[in-house]
């Protein structure tokens, strides 16, 4: 069941007809099929801008918004019914479904697109489309385009103008509504579940991939068949590479496994980072440096709240890293030179966050013009700030070296502040340490 109604996607559909051109129509396709190998499909997932705007499930569809248009403003392509193709590969809602069921004016047989949609594109002045994401797709409509063109001596009004989508329908996405919000808490909860549930689960000797496991399993049983994006576990050193998704090393005793994994529910994603100790408890140099993460964390966390602009967590969590590196003897200096000079940039990489959403790299500007953007009540956000020494680091004590930890929750900004979506995920060192205890098989004694 969707938690999210055909009013919600109607009203996306008023909103960005609402902010059109006169005389414009925008064109959306949905995501192609892909193959994973010879005849075997990878499982489908919707395009983000195509869902967002239809909730229609199935490929081979195009999406078109006539603001104005008296025989119908919202015109759906799809496949047609088709028994012997259902009965193999599921069910199609077919025109007649895209009307009844999903809300559109008008709909077609995806078969006639080159018939019909130059006739809804001609006479309009301006095309909405997202040019350079498909470049098959682009041919379509650079042809439909040239066949009214062919057509001018008879009388026919080839548009004018070709204006990027993105703009209006990304700004649209990074405003979360609340019935967004609610599906985004379920990925988050059903994310933070899986975290705990990896921390009881986690013992020295077991693979990254079984670690990984107990994330598909609850995913899976909790209605979110896929992650949002490939999950990274990385035990010991493994950590430091940032986007670590082999997972088929040993989980070592004494070492420290860093996971980022998240849920998609419903066409939203979660983006958790939690790092804990193998065997359930921190070395003294792996609790040092989990505590500047941490500590980072927290700041960057408290700087996100509406008025700020986008950069302040990350300066704020830059600030704690770079001093915790100080105060550690990791770098030596003066804070605010080693940020200016990046020299922080050994250990720390990359930036504090990124917008969250149907994906999880989500869209919307960082910038307005040359200014930071400001964040507005709406917008979710990840902090994950992280510290990695290279198990090669000479110029560190070799104590040090192989550490890995990233620390990483989804965040809300509202009216007063913040909400963190994923607060039911065990950052606290020592929490974490208690709940890993408590779940330690009792070690048998050996006989005699
Ligand atoms: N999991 C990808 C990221 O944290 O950005
Ligand atoms: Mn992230
Ligand atoms: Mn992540």
């Amino acid at each position: 069941m969707s938690m999210l109604s055909k009013k919600e996607f109607a009203a996306r559909r008023r909103e960005l007809m609402d902010q059109m051109e006169p005389n414009s129509i925008a064109i959306v396709p949905a995501a192609p099929a892909r193959t994973r190998s010879r005849d075997t499909e990878y499982p489908y997932r919707q395009d983000s801008d195509f869902f967002y705007l239809s909730g229609f499930p199935e490929p081979e569809a195009v999406l078109v918004l006539i603001p104005g248009r008296p025989h119908g403003e919202y015109v759906l392509f799809c496949r047609e019914r088709d028994r012997a193709m259902e009965i193999w590969n599921g069910f199609r809602a077919g025109p007649e479904g895209a009307v009844k069921d999903f809300g559109a004016d008008d709909a077609f047989p995806i078969g006639d697109l080159d018939e019909i949609l130059p006739g809804l594109i001609e006479g309009r002045e301006r095309v909405y489309y997202q040019m350079g994401r498909d470049a098959e797709f682009d041919r379509h409509v650079m042809n439909w385009v040239n066949t009214i063109r062919a057509k001018v001596r008879s009388g026919a009004h080839p548009p004018g103008e070709f204006i990027a989508l993105d703009h209006l329908l990304h700004d649209m996405r990074l405003f979360k509504s609340p019935a967004e919000i609610k599906v985004m808490q379920k990925a988050a909860d059903i994310t933070a579940n899986a975290h705990l549930r990896a921390m009881e689960k986690c013992r020295p000797g077991m693979m990254e991939f079984q670690l990984e496991a107990e994330f598909l399993h609850e995913f899976s049983r909790e209605g979110s068949r896929f992650p949002a994006y490939s999950s990274i576990v990385g035990g010991g050193a493994n950590a430091c590479v940032l986007h670590y998704i082999d997972n088929d090393c040993e989980l070592k005793d004494g070492d420290l496994v860093l996971i980022d994994a998240g849920a998609e529910y419903q066409h939203y994603a979660a983006d958790i980072t939690r790092t804990f100790p193998v065997n359930g408890k921190f070395s003294r140099e792996q609790r040092a440096l989990y505590d500047v993460v941490l500590k980072a964390q927290l700041a960057a966390i408290r700087a996100v709240k509406p008025g700020n602009h986008w950069n302040e967590p990350h300066e704020a969590a830059l600030k704690e890293l770079v001093k915790g590196l100080v105060e550690l003897g990791l770098l030596q200096g003066k804070v605010d030179e080693l940020i200016a000079s990046e020299a922080y940039r050994r250990f720390y990489m990359h930036r504090t966050g990124h917008w969250l959403g149907m994906d999880v790299h989500d869209v919307g500007d960082y910038k307005v013009g040359d200014e930071w953007r400001v964040l507005e009540p709406g917008m979710v956000l990840t902090v994950e700030p992280g510290l990695y020494v290279a198990a090669d680091d000479d110029t560190v004590d070799s104590k040090w070296r192989g550490i890995g930890i990233r620390i990483e929750d989804d965040v809300l900004v509202t009216e007063k502040g913040r909400k963190i979506l994923t607060a039911a995920a065990p950052k606290d060192p020592d929490e974490i340490e208690a709940l890993m205890a408590k779940v330690k098989p009792k070690r048998k004694k050996k006989a005699a």
